[in-house]
C-alpha cells in the first residue's frame, strides 16, 4: 500500500523521485521521503505528511544526487511520523531501503540483530532489511540481497542502494508489485506504472521471488535462488496525459466524467449487431472448457465486489447461468467446496489486492478456468489468471473507484452475453435488445453528466446530514451498496446500503427526519415493491431522494428527485451509479474533504 520509486540516470534524481511520489501518493500518504546519492554521500529528506510537505522541506533544504529512492507511506508498523518515514538505513547510514508490505518475522530478526550489536532508529519492520543487508554485505549489494531474501517472511517489495556498491539500485518482489522502467540511459523502479509513464512506456514486471539489479552498466534479473532470469520488456498503451487532472479539481471528478468513453472503449469491437453475436477473442481458446462450466464463483473486494453482485444478476438473467459472489477476504479462509466445473471470476481494478490474489491462488488446481477482470495489464492477477478480460478504463488515480466500476459491469455484461450465446441459453432477440441498448449507454451517461449542476445543488442541501440509508432491490441493490460506499469513503459520512425488502427486518428502526434515504428505483420488475418501501419510510417522517427514470410514477411520495434516462432493466446500474458517484463527490467537496486521498485508505490494498 506504500509507494516505492527509484531512479538511476542523468536527470535530477530529486525531481524525478518527487514527481514520481506525487503520482504514487494515492497508494499511501501519511509520510514520505527520499534518499539521493551525490559524490558518494547519501542525502536524506523525510517528513510526516504528504508529498507537498516533502516538497516544502526540500525547497528549504535542497538535496540532489545521481540516483536515489523515494517512498510514500501507509503505516503498518510504527506510527506515521518523521522517524518512521522511509527511506531507512543500516547502522552506518550507508545502506538505504524503502519497502512496501510486511516483514512478518521482523521481531525475531530484530532481536538477533540487536544481539549482534546493531542499533535501531525506528519502530518499523522495514529497518531490519537495512541491517540484514549490512550484516550480509561483502562488497556486492545484490549478493547481500540474495542472502537476505532467504531470511524474510511475509509479503513485501523493497528497493535498496548502498554507497559501498555505488551506481546501483536493487528491487525485490515477494508479493506487492514492482516494475522496472527502461529508457535510453536511464532506469526506473516503481510500485506501479503511473510514475514511469512520464518517462517511458517500456516496462518489465517483476514476478514474485525475483530481484532486479539496475546499474549504470545495464539491467540484470535473478530469482531468489540466485539463478539469472530472462525478462521481457512490455510496451504500455497508457499515456502520461491519462494521469493528469486536465482541468478538473479532482481525479475522481475527471474519472467520473470519463465513464462514457470508458464504456465505448471497453465494448468496442465486442458487439456484432449484424449477427447478434458477442465477440471476446480472449475466450476463444478456452471456449469448450468455459461452456462445460456449471456455475460462476465471483471473487472480489470493495467496489469490485459490488460489480460482482451485478455480474451475478447479469449471469442469471442473461445467460441462465448460476453464480455466487464472495468477498475474497472471507473466501480465502473458508473450506469452500469448489469443483472443476466452477468458473472462477476474479474482479480487481488493480490486480494487486492481496486478498483477491490469495483467494485465487487457493483455488488453482481445484476449480475450473480462472478469468481475471482487471484494469492493469501486467498486474499480478492478470499474470496468474488463465484468461483476462481487460477493462479499458485507463489509469484510475482517485482512491474511490468510479470509472473502473462501470468498466467492470460492462465486461460482465459482455461475458454474460457470451455465456448465454455459448450455452445457447439466450434467445437472439433478447441478446440483440441488450446489445443495442448497451451501445446507447455512453450517450445516456452523457445526458446525466449534463445535469451535474442539479446533482451538485442537491448534494449541498444534504451535506450536513450525519447518516444516510441507501436502498435498492434486485440489480439496484449492489448500486445502493456502492453509492453508500462512495459516500462514506470520501466524505466520512455514515451511510448504509440495504436491500429494500430487508428494511422492515431492522433498519426501518433508524428512520426519522434526521436520516435521509437515497432510494434507487428504476422502473423495473421490482418497481412496485420499492414503492411500498417508499410508503414505509414516509410513514415514519423519513426524507426521500429518489433516483429514478420514472418520476411521474412517484408523485408526492418523495421529497427530492434525481432523474435518469430509461434503459434496459439489466443495464440500469450504468446510469444509477453515476448520480450516486457525483452526489458523494459534491458532498465530500463541499465538506472540504481530501476527495482523491481519503484518510486511512490506499488505492491498492496489497496487505492482508
Ligand atoms: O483493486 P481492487 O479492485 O481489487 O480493489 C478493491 C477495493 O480495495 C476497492 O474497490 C476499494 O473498495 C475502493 N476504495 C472503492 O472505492
Amino acid at each position: 500500500m506504500c509507494g516505492i520509486i527509484g531512479y538511476l540516470g542523468p536527470k535530477s534524481s530529486t525531481a524525478v523521485l518527487v514527481e514520481g511520489l506525487r503520482k504514487l501518493e494515492y497508494r499511501g500518504y501519511d509520510s514520505a521521503g527520499i534518499a539521493v546519492v551525490s559524490g558518494g554521500k547519501i542525502n536524506l529528506c523525510r517528513v510526516k505528511g504528504k508529498i507537498k510537505d516533502l516538497e516544502a522541506l526540500l525547497k528549504k533544504n535542497p538535496i540532489d544526487g545521481d540516483y536515489g529512492l523515494g517512498h510514500t507511506r501507509w503505516a503498518t508498523h510504527g506510527r506515521p511520523n518523521e522517524i518512521n518515514a522511509h527511506p531507512h538505513q543500516d547502522c552506518q547510514g550507508k545502506i538505504i531501503v524503502v519497502h512496501n508490505g510486511i516483514i512478518e518475522n521482523y521481531i525475531i530478526l530484530k532481536q538477533k540483530l540487536l544481539e549482534k550489536g546493531h542499533f535501531f532508529r525506528t519502530e518499523t519492520d522495514t529497518e531490519v532489511i537495512a541491517h540484514l543487508i549490512e550484516e550480509n554485505f561483502s562488497g556486492c549489494l545484490e549478493e547481500a540481497v540474495k542472502r537476505v531474501v532467504q531470511l524474510l517472511e511475509g509479503s513485501f517489495a523493497f528497493a535498496c542502494l548502498s554507497t559501498l556498491d555505488p551506481e546501483k539500485i536493487i528491487g525485490v518482489r515477494s508479493g506487492p508489485p514492482l516494475i522496472v522502467g527502461v529508457n535510453d540511459k536511464e532506469f526506473f523502479l516503481a510500485s506501479d506504472v503511473v510514475p514511469i509513464l512520464d518517462h517511458t512506456r517500456r516496462v518489465i514486471f517483476l514476478d514474485d521471488g525475483e530481484i532486479a539489479v539496475l546499474a549504470s552498466e545495464g539491467l540484470k534479473f535473478f530469482d531468489f535462488s540466485g539463478q539469472t532470469v530472462n525478462k521481457t520488456i512490455m510496451e504500455l498503451n497508457w499515456s502520461p496525459l491519462m494521469v493528469e487532472k486536465r482541468g478538473f479539481k479532482h481525479f475522481m471528478l475527471k474519472e467520473i466524467y470519463e465513464q462514457p468513453q470508458v464504456i465505448r472503449e471497453t465494448i468496442s469491437g465486442a458487439l456484432s449487431l449484424d449477427t447478434g453475436e458477442v465477440i471476446l477473442p480472449n475466450l476463444a481458446a478456452s471456449a469448450e472448457r468455459l461452456k462445460a462450466c456449471r456455475q460462476a464463483v465471483i471473487i472480489a473486494c470493495g467496489t469490485s465486489y459490488h460489480a460482482g453482485l451485478i455480474g451475478q444478476i447479469l449471469f442469471e438473467s442473461i445467460a441462465a447461468f448460476p453464480a455466487k459472489v464472495e468477498y475474497a477476504s472471507e473466501f480465502r479462509y473458508r473450506d469452500c467446496l469448489i469443483s472443476p466445473e466452477d468458473l472462477v471470476i476474479a474482479i480487481s481494478q488493480s490486480g494487486e489486492t492481496a486478498d483477491t490474489l490469495a483467494a485465487v491462488r487457493g483455488l488453482k488446481d481445484k476449480g475450473g478456468p480462472i478469468i481475471a477482470i482487471c484494469n492493469v495489464l501486467g498486474s499480478t492477477l492478470v499474470r496468474e489468471a488463465e484468461i483476462t478480460l481487460l477493462t479499458q478504463a485507463g489509469p484510475e488515480v482517485g482512491v474511490a473507484a468510479t470509472k473502473t466500476f462501470s468498466a467492470q459491469i460492462a465486461v460482465l455484461t459482455l461475458l454474460a452475453l457470451w455465456l448465454g450465446q455459448a450455452k445457447r441459453s439466450l434467445p437472439k432477440e433478447k441478446a440483440l435488445e441488450i446489445m443495442l441498448e448497451l451501445q446507447r449507454i455512453p450517450h445516456r451517461m452523457e445526458e446525466i453528466l449534463n445535469c451535474q449542476d442539479s446533482i451538485e445543488t442537491l448534494a449541498h442541501r444534504f451535506a450536513s446530514y450525519a447518516h444516510f440509508l441507501y436502498l435498492g432491490r434486485w440489480i439496484s441493490f449492489p448500486v445502493a451498496l456502492e453509492g453508500a460506499l462512495k459516500l462514506k469513503e470520501i466524505s466520512y459520512i455514515h451511510a448504509e446500503g440495504y436491500a429494500g425488502g430487508e428494511m422492515k427486518h431492522g433498519p426501518i428502526a433508524l428512520i426519522d427526519e434526521k436520516m435521509p434515504t437515497m432510494v434507487v428505483i428504476p422502473k423495473d420488475r421490482i418497481f412496485e415493491k420499492m414503492l411500498s418501501n417508499l410508503h414505509e419510510i414516509k410513514a415514519r417522517d423519513g426524507l426521500i431522494i429518489a433516483l429514478t427514470d420514472s418520476p411521474a410514477d412517484l408523485g408526492q411520495q418523495v421529497d427530492y428527485l434525481l432523474p435518469i434516462p430509461s434503459t434496459h432493466p439489466l443495464l440500469t446500474p450504468f446510469l444509477t451509479v453515476l448520480p450516486l458517484q457525483l452526489f458523494a463527490y459534491f458532498i465530500a467537496n463541499r465538506l472540504g474533504a481530501d476527495v482523491d486521498q481519503p484518510r486511512n485508505l490506499a488505492k491498492s490494498v496489497t496487505v492482508e
